[in-house]
């Protein structure tokens, strides 16, 4: 396909739920920095090679808000992506306000004592999985529903001090959020979430915990400037960011290593020693969303001839970056014993994911503890039966498996 052609149209159409569009790699080639429609009918720009994703993450010309918000082009409709978000005017301070309250709760320190916490759920949904394998007529248990699913939706309940007993009702909520499919729906889940999350932390402001939402409620009693409406969005988006990313890299993840004999065997042999590695692959390739992550120009910029100008939409494609053979070697091939160790997965430079820790905590216990406890593990299903989820991230909605 021609780029000059005409403004293609996202999402691409891919192979399978593990591959990209094959229009990507032309695009890195010949066009990285290209003009697109967005799902939603608007242009935007989309960039596709890694040095230009990787600068421009870094670049503070680009924000997430809008100079003329009701101007902005969309990218979708769904509520948590619609376009653009913040104030203009404050964007950068907020931001800086929220980092600094968030990023000690997510500290690699702080993480590393869920361990045990995330070894205990994860060894509990094995042994509930043990039982349904020996009780099914086939053997072939769904380990989206028991393990995938389940397992960041607790963890995340449990940092920020959401009852147990909601994780059911939250995670409903959160998936009717990320559906592209549902524009209205979404949006009315968004409210229901904010009001949800509110009642939460009236809860906590009378009796407070050793928890985030906690810790947020109390640095908003203490900062004037801490808008409470903020503060409520801020949680809203921890339950949300914590947990449909991490939910679809351990389904990809899974994906990726059952049909690639070479890294589960690898992996099954040193569980421990090739864990780390074997996430970092994950992350790298696990490219659940087709889109990318959404800026607005706050002034003109210059790029690989490009002149994006103030007010434009941009959208940085991690996927295609993290694939960018001028930094990888066979870089469309899973390969966790690559010599390059760097990828996009979580951003990089103001916005770099404050859950990182969090997530890989998550995975390399998940992916340690199935290749240690389950090296028979197989897929009851081909790679092309996989249908990839509606969703703004992506991943898949079941996974059935046998052992
Ligand atoms: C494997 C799972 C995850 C992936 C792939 C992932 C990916 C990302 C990426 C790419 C960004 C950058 C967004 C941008 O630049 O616009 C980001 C930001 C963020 N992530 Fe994650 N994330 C994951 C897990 C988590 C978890 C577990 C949390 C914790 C609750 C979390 C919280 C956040 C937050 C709060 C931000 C916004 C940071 C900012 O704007 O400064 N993420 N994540």
């Amino acid at each position: 396909m021609s780029v000059a052609a005409g403004h293609s149209q996202l999402p691409f159409a891919r192979p399978n739920v593990l591959d990209l569009a094959p229009l990507y790699e032309v695009l890195r080639r010949e066009a990285p920095v290209t003009p697109v429609t967005t799902p939603a009918g608007d242009p935007a720009w989309l960039v596709t090679r890694f040095e230009e994703v990787g600068d421009l993450l870094g670049d503070a010309r680009l924000g997430r808000s809008h100079p003329e918000p009701e101007r902005a082009s969309r990218i979708s409709t769904a509520a948590v992506s619609e376009g653009p978000s913040g104030n203009y005017a404050t964007e950068q301070a907020d931001h800086a306000r929220m980092r600094r309250l968030l990023t000690p709760a997510f500290a690699a320190r702080r993480m590393r004592t869920l361990t045990d916490h995330i070894q205990h759920l994860v060894d509990g949904y094995l042994d509930q999985l043990a039982v349904e394998h020996t009780s099914t007529p086939d053997g072939v248990v769904d380990l989206h529903a028991g393990l995938a699913f389940p397992l960041p939706v607790a963890v995340i309940c449990r940092l920020l001090g959401v009852p147990a007993s909601d994780d059911a009702y939250f995670s409903a909520l959160s998936q009717r959020m990320a559906d592209l499919a549902i524009g209205d729906d979404a949006r009315r889940a968004r409210e229901e979430f904010h009001a949800y999350m509110a009642g939460l932390a009236e809860s906590k402001r009378g009796r407070p915990g050793e928890d985030v939402i906690s810790d947020l409620v109390r640095a908003q009693s203490a900062d004037p400037g801490y808008d409470y409406d903020e503060m409520i969005r801020h949680c809203v988006g921890l339950l949300f960011a914590g947990h449909e990313t991490t939910v679809n890299r351990i389904g990809l993840g899974v994906l990726f290593l059952l049909t690639r004999p070479g890294p589960w065997d690898a992996l099954t042999g040193d569980p421990d020693g090739r864990v780390n590695a074997t996430v970092e692959e994950i992350m790298r390739l696990g490219a659940p969303g087709d889109l990318g992550l959404l800026r607005y120009a706050h002034t003109d910029v210059e790029i690989a001839d490009v002149t994006i100008r103030r007010g434009d939409a941009v959208i940085l494609s991690v996927n295609s970056a993290n694939r960018d053979p001028s930094v990888y070697s066979d870089a469309e091939t899973f390969r966790p014993d690559r010599p390059e160790r760097t990828h996009l997965g979580f951003g990089r430079g103001a916005h770099f994911c404050i859950g990182a820790s969090l997530a890989r905590t998550e995975l390399r216990v998940v992916f340690a503890t199935l290749a240690g406890r389950l090296p028979g593990l197989r897929l009851a299903k081909e790679l092309d039966e996989f249908e990839a989820r509606t969703t703004l991230t992506g991943g898949v909605t079941e996974l059935p498996v046998t052992w």
